[in-house]
């Protein structure tokens, strides 16, 4: 494979990357083999510009969280305009505008009674608050029994040690095992266009949810999911209707169901929220990354006035006992109201769907393709697998990322999967250059070149 990577020449890139040697520790890397950073100067919509200004195009959106699109001038206004009026105050006790509003906007988005909004920083937290809310409001309940909880094979939730013990099922956590709660791992029903087995591994699935119930359905608290897509894991989809009974089973057995959209929310699969396709409501949702759109830390565990209530009494003993320096920022905040506009300003679904057209066209190409299996689009997700493709951070996946970055791409394969997630502002132009570039990083692999 070719390795020529991002020019990083000049004087200045050189002392940058010498000094995060010495003294940054770098997020899922192995700094004893991983090549130096990439220095990125800049970003403007669709795409980063390194040290010497070369183009990348951020086609996974900077891990899944620009939507609208880098340094969007109505973001950077609404962040001056907040920075100038009120940049922090601790949430406990205070209150302020942003924070507010925020949770009005998305208590109307949400469907039903999901209404009281506990904000946090990113997604692991908005899990973690998650899963606390489920198991205290059991103890809240009297009902103590109730203390496992049911997560899917192949699902990530984030790094935290609540977050990754539900998550135990993506193979990612060795390390820790024995730091983490009591989980049950559910078979995914893992499918994509053309899977004629997708009926059978659906009931597979949902059979084994069925057999725990039976066995021990009284002393599962909560299930976790990510909604039509498991993002970590591979970009495994399922369908609505397995979603549905999923759910509609789990809460007539008492059980809490958390819906986890940090990954699927606002627009990725192609409606705000994933759970609008399967028409169901889940008991508490965590929603992060296009939460701001990539430009901030924040995330919300939003819950339905039941669970709520079950936290309220006379004592501090029932409420729940958590919270951050940074709890509803108001910059953060700001920036949330500032995103939410524009899905309706720039008639951003219309986009989606644009998108979701051109990634179909490009099915056909794929499937014909025999290095590649499991081609499948989902809102504004493209993905497949790359026969032999490794497991994660594999040689080939690696490879081929640096393969992408250094031809001007930002396409980071997980393991086999390659996929592409592009902030809803990707133009035509962008996107065909996308697809051609893909297309040629698969041929040069082949190839050896
Ligand atoms: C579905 C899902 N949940 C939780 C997380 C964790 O989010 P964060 O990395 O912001 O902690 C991720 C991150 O990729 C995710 O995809």
């Amino acid at each position: 494979m070719n390795d020529k990577r991002t020019d990083q020449t000049s004087p200045a890139a050189r002392d940058l990357i010498a000094r995060d040697r010495r003294h940054v520790w770098h997020p899922f890397t192995q700094h004893g083999t991983e090549a130096e950073p990439t220095v990125i100067a800049r970003a403007k919509g669709a795409s980063l510009f390194d040290a010497q200004g070369r183009e990348i195009l951020d086609l996974i959106s900077s891990w899944w969280t620009c939507t609208h699109g880098h340094a969007h001038p109505k973001i950077n206004a609404a962040l001056a305009r907040q920075a100038e009026r009120l940049d922090h105050v601790m949430f406990a006790g205070f209150t302020h505008e942003p924070a507010v509003s925020l949770a009005e906007r998305l208590a109307a988005l949400l469907p039903a009674d999901l209404n009281r909004v506990f904000f946090s920083d990113d997604g692991s937290t908005a899990v973690e608050v998650a899963i606390k809310i489920a198991y205290q409001s059991w103890i809240n309940r009297g009902e103590p029994r109730r203390r496992m909880l049911l997560a899917f094979d192949g699902g990530y939730h984030g790094d935290t040690l609540g977050a990754m013990s539900v998550g135990r099922g993506s193979q990612m956590f060795g390390a820790f095992r024995d730091l983490m709660c009591k989980v049950c791992v559910l078979p995914y029903p893992a499918t994509f266009d053309g899977d004629d087995a997708a009926d059978e591994r659906e009931a597979g699935a949902l059979s084994a949810f069925d057999a725990l119930l039976t066995e021990r359905g009284q002393t599962i608290a909560a299930l976790i999911i990510e909604p039509l897509m498991q993002g970590a894991g591979g970009m495994r989809f399922c369908r609505p209707r397995f979603l549905k009974r999923l759910v509609e089973t789990a809460q007539k057995a008492g059980i809490i169901v958390i819906f986890d959209e940090v990954a699927t929310g606002f627009g990725r699969t192609g409606t705000l929220f994933a759970l609008e396709q399967a028409g169901v409501v889940p008991d508490l949702i965590c929603l992060s990354k296009g939460l701001t759109a990539g430009y901030m830390p924040l995330s919300a565990t939003v819950a339905r006035d039941a669970i709520f209530d079950m936290f309220l009494g006379d004592s501090f003993e029932r409420a729940l006992p958590h919270g951050h320096s940074f709890t509803a920022n108001p910059l953060s905040c700001a920036v949330a109201l500032a995103s939410l506009d524009l899905f309706d300003e720039e008639r951003t679904f219309d986009r989606i769907a644009h998108i979701h057209a051109r990634h179909r066209d490009m099915l056909g190409v794929l499937a014909a393709r025999t290095d590649v299996t499991k081609p499948r689009v989902l809102g504004s997700v493209l993905a497949f697998e790359v026969k032999e493709g490794g497991q994660y951070q594999s040689e080939q996946s690696r490879a081929l990322r640096d393969w992408y970055l250094a031809h001007g791409l930002n396409i980071r394969p997980m393991g086999a999967t390659v996929y592409l997630m592009p902030p809803y502002c990707i133009t035509d132009e962008e996107l065909a250059r996308a697809y051609a570039g893909m297309i040629d990083g698969l041929d040069a692999l082949a190839s050896g070149a």
